[in-house]
């Protein structure tokens, strides 16, 4: 019973590992389900890639198979010394030509992807809708160049179009990547400035990642795309210039809320207009799928949140006990009905993940 055990041990790993592994693939997070021109290109090179991997090693274990049964020692013959070959320039010239030839087929379309993927020229265009991203230990800040308005953690774009992504970090280096839509690129200290384009073919929310080890809370390091119809981006854009920041709320907790995070928050916060401060710009706060980018934004999350921020995402800039449970949950009240817009509220794969 051991021995068959240990025979197929290995299988059983594989096979364990192959169902286990074949779980990662979340809709809308997945290179290998390409929504976007970005995802589309790279997963063509995987599949050329992988292809001439497949063949190649087809091939080499086709002739190790006949090598092995054709020239095995047969009995009576153990003494027996083959013919030695020394150079064959038609095999010479085979080995050197095949590898140059699949070496070119894997080449010529990565150097054309490679450029395309880097022509961020487009964003010259005055129609161009250019997007300055900056990644903050752990959050992203997304300022709509020359519209005055600005997100945090969610960004939204049309279908169809090409958006300009324009980024660099306020800390350390970060990376982008939405592996859906397009590829990723570094977020870096300093003034230089990476830039790299997204086209989303259809409307839907995707999940992006910051993919470079940051701190000790990279992993939490979440962002949402939601990709809207160009019409109904265009409206959420005039939404989002006609928010009045100071506008009162409705209830007396969300009024008592506002004061308090007027008094507590604003130094690093901003609501309106596109500033990126020590933390977020919470204009659409009520409209994100996440709060803090990780969790699902219900009251009492929230509340957790900002009492103590540090256990949820350790090593984060926000200061824990600002503010009592109580006051938390005023501030809770306040920051969860700014809701300006209801654009992509209805997009179908909103909150997949619950
Ligand atoms: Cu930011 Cu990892």
């Amino acid at each position: 019973m051991r021995g068959w055990m240990g025979k197929f041990r290995s299988l059983f790993l594989f096979g364990a590992l192959t169902l286990i592994l074949s779980g990662c693939g979340v809709d809308n997070l997945s290179a290998l389900k390409p929504k976007g021109y970005g995802a589309e290109l790279l997963l063509d090179l995987m599949i050329i890639s992988i292809a001439i991997m497949i063949f190649v090693f087809v091939i080499v274990m086709a002739i190790y198979a006949f090598v092995l049964i054709r020239y095995k020692q047969k009995k009576g013959q153990e003494n027996l010394i083959p013919k030695q070959t020394e150079g064959n320039k038609a095999l010479e010239v085979i080995w050197t030509v095949i590898p140059i030839i699949l070496l070119l087929v894997l080449a010529v379309p990565t150097v054309q992807a490679t450029f395309d993927l880097a022509d961020t020229s487009g964003q010259d265009d005055e129609n161009a809708i250019t997007i300055d991203v900056i990644g903050n230990q752990y959050w992203w800040h997304f300022n709509y160049a020359g519209q005055e308005i600005a997100t945090s953690q969610e960004l939204y774009i049309p279908t169809g179009e090409r958006v300009y992504l324009n980024m660099k970090s306020s800390d350390v280096i970060h990376s982008f990547w939405l592996p859906s839509i397009a590829g990723k690129m570094d977020t870096n200290p300093g003034e230089n400035i990476n830039s790299m384009y997204l086209e989303a073919y259809e409307e839907g929310v995707y999940w992006g990642h910051c993919a470079e080890l940051c701190g000790p809370s990279h992993s939490l390091m979440d962002f949402r795309v939601i990709a809207v119809s160009p019409d109904e981006f265009d409206q959420w854009v005039e939404d989002m210039k006609n928010v009045d920041p100071e506008a009162t709320p409705e209830t007396a907790s969300a009024q008592e809320g506002q004061e308090l995070f007027n008094n507590n928050c604003m130094s690093c916060h901003a609501i309106g207009g596109s500033s990126a401060g020590v933390g977020p710009n919470l204009t659409n706060f009520g409209n994100r799928e996440k709060i803090a980018g990780i969790m699902d934004p219900s009251k009492e999350n929230l509340v957790d949140w900002i009492t103590n921020p540090d256990e949820i995402k350790p090593g984060n800039q926000m200061p824990a006990n600002i503010v009592s449970k109580e006051e938390a949950s005023k501030i809770a009240d306040y920051l969860l009905q700014l809701k300006h817009s209801d654009v992509g509220t209805d997009v179908p794969t909103r909150n997949t993940d619950e």
